[in-house]
């Protein structure tokens, strides 16, 4: 029989990746999420979509206990750093109790969690750069704030019930199947602004850097992590500011479209690079996409995803 993984937050943008790489590898998969912003078609036919929150215990539960996962891959969250500034609470909410409510149920069938945090919001704009994990987090926004709080439970359940837990700190995340109509997510904003022909407000005048990393390659360092208990951050060590970003798009697109140019909004950073030496090290993972690569990419196929095909 194959083995059975659970992928919270398996509708989303990176969690539907996570599922279909491992349908790939064999197991058998069900994807548990809300769809508050993940959506239904995203996710494989091959996988079982249960629609429930995970700050509900006990549905969560009894999920998990029925399933029986050899694994579990947590990305469900309230993702947006701007929504977590309007409402701390619910951000709270779904990352911080529905974490501990993953580690809780984990607990119950002795499978290991992989925690998808955040490097950017994490870290704060003082560390430097690229920050390494041993970095003491000073989080900007309710979104950091929550994402560090996860970790803690996540840390702190490995350690009471000897199960190997880890914690992924992501980079920017851009790829195939990204919405384009949150306020995050720059890079398929960016691309739906040039396939409709409009200019893009570029926060901070263009001048924020992020460490943006290729949604294929993150979902190879979660697999990598799973089993293991440490925390890793995931991205390039590569650090690209906004305006790059819509440059190199623009040429992908074939498109000369003049941004507009703005103030950053609350709770954003001004600079943002993460050390990924200790992933190579321990997980032998090293994201394989150069930016020009994977912009290239996720501008075709972000094409074929707005005309519906
Ligand atoms: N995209 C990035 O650049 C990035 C960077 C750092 C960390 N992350 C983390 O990676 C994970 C996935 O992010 P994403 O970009 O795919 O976001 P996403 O919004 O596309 O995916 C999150 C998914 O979680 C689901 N969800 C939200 N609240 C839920 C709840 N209470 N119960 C069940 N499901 C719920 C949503 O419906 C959605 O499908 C998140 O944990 C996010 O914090 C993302």
């Amino acid at each position: 029989m194959a083995p059975h993984a659970i992928v919270t937050g398996g509708a989303g943008f990176i969690g539907s990746h996570v599922v279909d790489a491992l349908l790939a590898d064999g197991y058998a998969v069900t994807a548990v999420d809300d769809l508050s912003s993940g959506d239904a078609a995203r996710v494989a036919d091959a996988a079982e979509l249960v629609a429930l929150d995970i700050v509900d215990l006990q549905a969560l539960e009894a999920v998990v206990r029925k399933v029986k996962p050899r694994a579990i891959f947590h990305l469900a969250a309230q993702a947006s750093v701007v929504v977590s500034v309007q409402d701390p609470g619910r951000d709270c909410d779904v990352n911080v109790k529905g974490t501990l409510n993953v580690v809780e149920a984990s607990g119950r069938v002795g499978a290991p969690v992989v925690f998808t945090s955040t490097g950017g919001a994490l870290y704060g704009d003082e560390a430097p750069m690229p920050t390494g994990e041993d970095r003491i987090p000073a989080p900007l926004s309710p979104y950091g704030a929550s994402k560090w709080a996860g970790e803690a439970y996540v840390k702190t359940w490995s350690l009471s019930s000897g199960l190997p837990h880890a914690v992924c700190r992501l980079g920017n995340v851009y790829g195939p199947r990204q919405s384009p109509h949150g306020e995050a997510g720059v890079v398929a904003i960016f691309a739906h602004h040039l396939y409709t022909g409009r200019a893009p407000k570029l926060y901070g005048h263009g001048t924020p850097t992020r460490d943006y990393v290729y949604v294929g390659d993150v979902v190879s360092a979660l697999l990598a992590a799973s089993g293991r208990s440490g925390t890793y951050n995931v991205a390039t060590g590569v650090e690209t500011d906004v305006s790059t970003v819509w440059r190199v798009l623009s040429e992908a697109a074939g498109k000369q479209i003049e941004p507009q140019l703005a103030d950053l909004r609350p709770g954003e950073l001004t600079h943002s690079c993460l050390d990924v030496s200790l992933a190579e090290r321990e997980l032998g993972w090293r994201a394989q996409t150069t930016i020009s690569e994977g912009l290239a990419r996720t501008y075709a196929a972000l094409v074929e995803e707005f005309e519906g095909r």
